[in-house]
């Protein structure tokens, strides 16, 4: 038996400008997907969805919530390891710590977990660019086009800076800030692709949206500069810099009543900056706050009811957590 883990993310900035060529930033967060894997005495090879309540066995249609890892993961390595899994006596269980679909990158979470639990099963040899390749193709099949940097984050942890390819410019921090980082649901369901054609739909009709988008990637450029300063990052210019990037993705339309009532709930209860984090109009709202204010914004996030995790940074990124 055998439990691997894999980081969630969150965009600290840029989000939507990245689309157009500007930098983004984007963190591993203390939120996990795992995969446990048993063998079991039946030969064939069967896959759990705890989020999703089913389950597949190979050789009957996939359903399309495992189509990722299906057809991205476990097709690759049946293909360059030469092996066929259909009898291999695996069960393998995904469960995570936050819902599916929610903006912090379940679906390439999933995929790093399950890739390193289905390699380290089979005993091959592997190093983490491998897993990042299989994670990629499964990302492929969930997104479309998908940037890469849900999957290498996953990967990698850390905090990283992401400039879209072909091919991506990615810059992994050397020395790391330390931030805490809370992280609140709006419960309303977010849809990246709709969320994605309004901005650009904005954008086909106002020139002065490219301006916008310039000044998205001068905050990402320059919250990069503090962040690389590690421990003397000033995490109050960080927090500032938090929320002119959130009026700017309030002007993109991208934002809603639910998530203002959130950023300025956080920014009245102790956090240096806030802001909508990932597509926006739902998904989740991104705060930062001081290691001594985190008791008491609990307490007041706990009175009002809402759903939330504070999160420090992942640093190590995919990880085998258990074998015996
Ligand atoms: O909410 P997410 O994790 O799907 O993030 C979307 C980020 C966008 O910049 C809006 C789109 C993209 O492909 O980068």
């Amino acid at each position: 038996m055998l439990i691997t883990s894999a980081p969630m993310k969150t965009i600290l900035f840029g989000e939507h400008a990245v689309v157009y060529g500007y930098p983004a930033i984007a963190s591993a967060l203390d939120i996990y997907v795992y995969t446990k894997i048993r063998k079991i005495t039946e030969p064939t090879l069967i896959i759990k969805s705890r989020e999703y309540n089913l389950e597949w066995r190979y050789g009957e249609p996939v359903p399309k919530e495992l189509k990722p890892v299906v057809e991205g993961v476990i097709k690759s390595i049946e293909r360059d390891f030469d092996v066929k899994l259909h009898k291999a006596g695996i069960y393998a269980e995904i469960f995570s710590d936050a819902p599916p679909a929610c903006g912090l990158g379940t679906s390439a979470g999933t995929s790093v977990s399950f890739t390193l639990a289905l390699l380290k099963y089979l005993d091959v040899h592997y190093d983490k660019d491998l897993i990042n390749k299989y994670a990629f193709e499964a990302e492929k099949i969930s997104h479309g086009k998908p940037s890469g940097i849900d999957n290498t984050i996953a990967v990698y942890g850390g905090i990283l800076k992401y400039i879209k390819g072909p091919p991506p410019k990615i810059e992994q921090l050397s020395q790391m800030t330390p931030l805490n980082l809370i992280l609140v649901d709006t419960m309303i369901p977010k849809n990246t692709k709709k969320a994605v054609m309004m901005v650009s739909d904005l954008r086909a009709k106002y020139s002065i949206i490219d301006n916008i988008m310039a000044s998205i990637g001068k905050i990402a450029e320059e919250a990069w500069r503090e962040l690389r300063k590690g421990e003397d990052a000033d995490i109050e210019k960080l927090g500032t810099l938090m929320n002119i990037n959130h009026g700017l993705l309030s002007s993109l339309g991208v934002s809603s009543s639910k998530i203002e009532e959130i950023v300025h709930f956080l920014r009245n209860n102790g956090a240096l900056g806030s802001k909508l984090t990932g597509a926006g109009i739902g998904g989740f709202v991104l705060g930062i706050i001081r290691s001594e204010a985190i008791k008491e914004i609990k307490k007041k996030l706990n009175t009002v009811g809402y759903r939330y995790f504070i999160s420090s940074i992942n640093m190590s990124g995919v990880k085998l957590l258990k074998q015996k």
